[in-house]
């Protein structure tokens, strides 16, 4: 009985914070909530808001690369305003929130109540500040610091530029991923899926900028020891060339990477994921297949009672197993090209994962079994990705 209350006191403590990346938090954007470490099931903190994000502390962020740092759950929306600032900032644009806008439509003729196009949480004291202009609430950069972190980006080549951005917008992707998978049960997960579009609005404007740049956004699954994560960060970086290519509407092209970013959440609760997801599918065991065949009507199911996702994006994660040949779990044969995109992009990258290939052998294996299952342009589309562009390189391969 004591173990249960142990297990539900620390479960009720966990689902008080959200993950995000390490790399999410650069230090050329005021910081502006609490970042907490977790340590032996307990969570530290690790920054202050309001603290001097001095080097000290910069390298004490470094120490945790490649890890979850966690903020706590009624810091969203300052994350989501941080999130936003660090895109535009790093990307020198801005990338609106019409998204945000034609959600709220949905919201509204759905009737389930009345939201302000303003996210941020003017309530809060620490946004309230920020948004004022105070910097009294956010994490401070030292003019010494500003100098050190200016002079680098002044000194940097077109190509190191162009990696940098790519390198925030793919943990800004990483970021998005984990927190939706955390609380898109939640009602107020609005802010999540916020962060997504943001995110996938990003991937759409570096891509936009340079497409040879996918090589940094796709990566290796075993370098961050978080496949489910990397495995929908990629899918959705390449589904994004990959609409962009084919000349799809940048609307559609939006949906299909927000949705890309989202489409396996159906497999997030289920027990033992983490294992099942890395094998091949004619290596499941009867369960694992039960939960394969759900998993993408479980995903859409969640979506669809979220009246501000689109409708489109709630159909792109319905379908995303399906191909023309029927061996999805919804057996379709008839899919959009939009559709396809997503289900292509999610079988190679699955492929990659599954078998083990590098991404070169994938693209072998592809041409010989999967003709025919997707449209003959889309899957050249892909192999002048993976070939023309060198796509990541063969030391893959195990
Ligand atoms: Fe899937
Ligand atoms: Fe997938």
């Amino acid at each position: 009985m004591q173990v249960d209350a142990f297990k539900e006191e620390a479960y009720t403590i966990q689902m008080q914070y959200v993950p995000i990346q390490t790399s999410t938090l650069q230090s050329n954007v005021p910081i502006i909530f609490d970042v907490y470490v977790k340590i032996h099931e307990k969570y530290i903190l690790l920054i202050r808001q309001g603290d001097d994000l001095e080097e000290e502390r910069l390298k004490k962020l470094t120490k945790f690369e490649g890890q979850r740092l966690f903020i706590l759950k009624s810091e969203m929306k300052n994350l989501k305003n941080y999130i936003g600032d660090l895109l535009d900032q790093t990307l020198e644009t801005k990338l609106d929130d019409e998204d945000a806008d034609n959600q709220d439509a949905r919201f509204f003729t759905k009737g389930k109540g009345s939201q302000s196009n303003d996210f941020r949480d003017q309530t809060n004291p620490k946004t309230k500040s920020y948004l004022s202009g105070e910097k009294t609430g956010a994490v401070k950069l030292s003019p010494q610091m500003r100098n050190i972190i200016g002079q680098a980006q002044l000194e940097e080549s077109p190509k190191e530029k162009l990696i940098r951005q790519a390198g925030v917008v793919r943990s800004v992707a990483q970021t998005a991923i984990d927190v939706l998978n955390r609380i898109l049960q939640d009602p107020d997960s609005i802010v999540a899926y916020q962060i997504a579009a943001k995110a996938a609005k990003g991937i759409q404007k570096v891509l936009e900028a340079n497409p040879e740049i996918i090589t940094e956004l796709y990566t290796d699954h075993r370098e961050d020891g978080q496949p489910l994560l990397s495995h929908s960060k990629n899918v959705a970086c390449l589904s994004a060339l990959l609409a962009l290519r084919n000349g799809l509407p940048r609307q559609e092209q939006l949906h299909i990477t927000t949705a890309a970013l989202m489409h396996d959440l159906g497999l997030v609760k289920m027990d033992g994921i983490e294992d099942s997801f890395m094998k091949p599918k004619e290596d499941f065991t009867g369960t694992e297949k039960d939960q394969y065949l759900q998993h993408s009507s479980k995903g859409f199911l969640l979506a669809q009672e979220k009246a501000f996702i689109p409708e489109a994006v709630c159909e792109l994660i319905k379908y995303h197993e399906e191909d023309l040949s029927g061996r999805g779990p919804e057996q379709l044969t008839n899919l959009t090209l939009g559709q396809q995109v997503l289900a292509l992009a999610n079988r190679f990258d699955k492929i990659v994962l599954e078998k083990k290939l590098s991404t070169k052998e994938a693209i072998q294996h592809f041409s010989v079994h999967e003709i025919g299952n997707y449209d003959l342009k889309l899957i050249e589309s892909l192999k002048k990705i993976v070939i023309g562009q060198k796509l990541v390189s063969e030391a893959w391969a195990l």
